[in-house]
């Protein structure tokens, strides 16, 4: 009998089993049984753009193999990508406010910062960071900066290197003035301007995987992806975390992640506006 249109788009209970317990091995993410239909629904396009003829046609093909970019980009399908510019807003204010001039004096013999933006999905969070050093802080001009962009998904990164955003991307939490300034029109789409893509290195990272040598970080920004993740892996991903900032670093969470009862190293400090987390010294 021939599939339909629904079957082509539905999975078996082992199937699921096995795609949950693959994307809880290649990046922590949780999938609970309830969580079928949105699996369904992410590989259905995958399914298509492969030519497979439904997914389960996909899945017993990924079961088959090990490793390979097919395995990859059913992992990759299952990352929630949801990003804006300047999104939730009082961590941009609390940068700008009082960590950047902290920062700028403190670190004024050296002149130099090392900033992390982990989960960095496709860019709008590192460049609303870029932005806001290179329109608020002129004086950062002749600083050696380094700025990595990280996130286990390619797809997202190589669309944060290119930097082009839709309308109504810009529209969503992007000021006008730094829209003009830092952004040129290509047809349809805005292009992020060569000088503040080239403030940021985007490269892959599995925050589950392991950690190549990077720089002692001043400010670290790792926001809305601890919540997919369970307690354990948070854990360590906040030990790994402590060990990379300098002592006197600043650490950004989302507004529904704590390091409360998870990693007692961080203490939570509140501004005017927003909050960051710091080393207990
Ligand atoms: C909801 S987005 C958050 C984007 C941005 N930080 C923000 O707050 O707007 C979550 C991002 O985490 C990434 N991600 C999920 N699991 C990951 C892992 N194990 N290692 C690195 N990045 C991961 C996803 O690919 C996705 O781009």
């Amino acid at each position: 009998m021939a599939l339909t249109k629904d079957d082509k788009a539905k999975l078996g209970s082992e199937d699921f089993d096995y795609v949950a317990k693959l994307v809880r091995d290649k990046s922590a993410i949780v999938l609970e049984p309830e969580k079928l239909y949105l699996v369904e629904a992410r590989l259905v396009p995958v399914a298509r753009r492969e030519g497979f003829d439904s997914i389960s046609e996909l899945v017993a093909k990924v079961r088959g193999i090990s490793g390979g970019p097919l395995r990859e980009m059913v992992v990759e399908a299952m990352t929630t990508n949801e990003t804006s510019f300047f999104r939730d807003i009082t961590p941009f204010q609390a940068l700008k406010e009082q960590v950047l001039p902290e920062l700028i004096e403190s670190r004024s013999d050296k002149k130099k910062l090392n900033l992390w933006c982990a989960a960095s999905s496709t860019g709008q969070e590192p460049y609303s960071i870029a932005m806001t050093l290179k329109d608020g802080f002129p004086e950062l001009a002749d600083w050696d900066i380094t700025f990595y962009a990280t996130d286990l998904s390619l797809e997202v990164l190589n669309r944060g290197k290119e930097g082009f955003y839709s309308q109504l991307e810009v529209n969503r939490g992007l000021p006008a003035p730094m829209l003009v300034k830092n952004f040129t029109k290509e047809g349809t789409e805005w292009r992020v301007k060569e000088d503040l893509r080239n403030m940021i290195d985007f490269r892959q990272l599995n925050l589950i995987g392991n950690w190549p040598p990077m720089p002692r970080f001043d400010i670290v920004f790792v926001r809305n992806v601890l919540i997919y993740f369970d307690v354990d892996v948070k854990r360590g991903i906040l030990e790994n975390m402590r060990q990379t900032m300098a002592s006197d670093a600043f650490l950004f969470l989302g507004s529904a992640e704590t390091t409360l009862n998870i990693a007692e190293e961080f203490t939570r400090v509140k501004y005017d506006r927003g909050s960051c987390y710091r080393l207990v010294a």
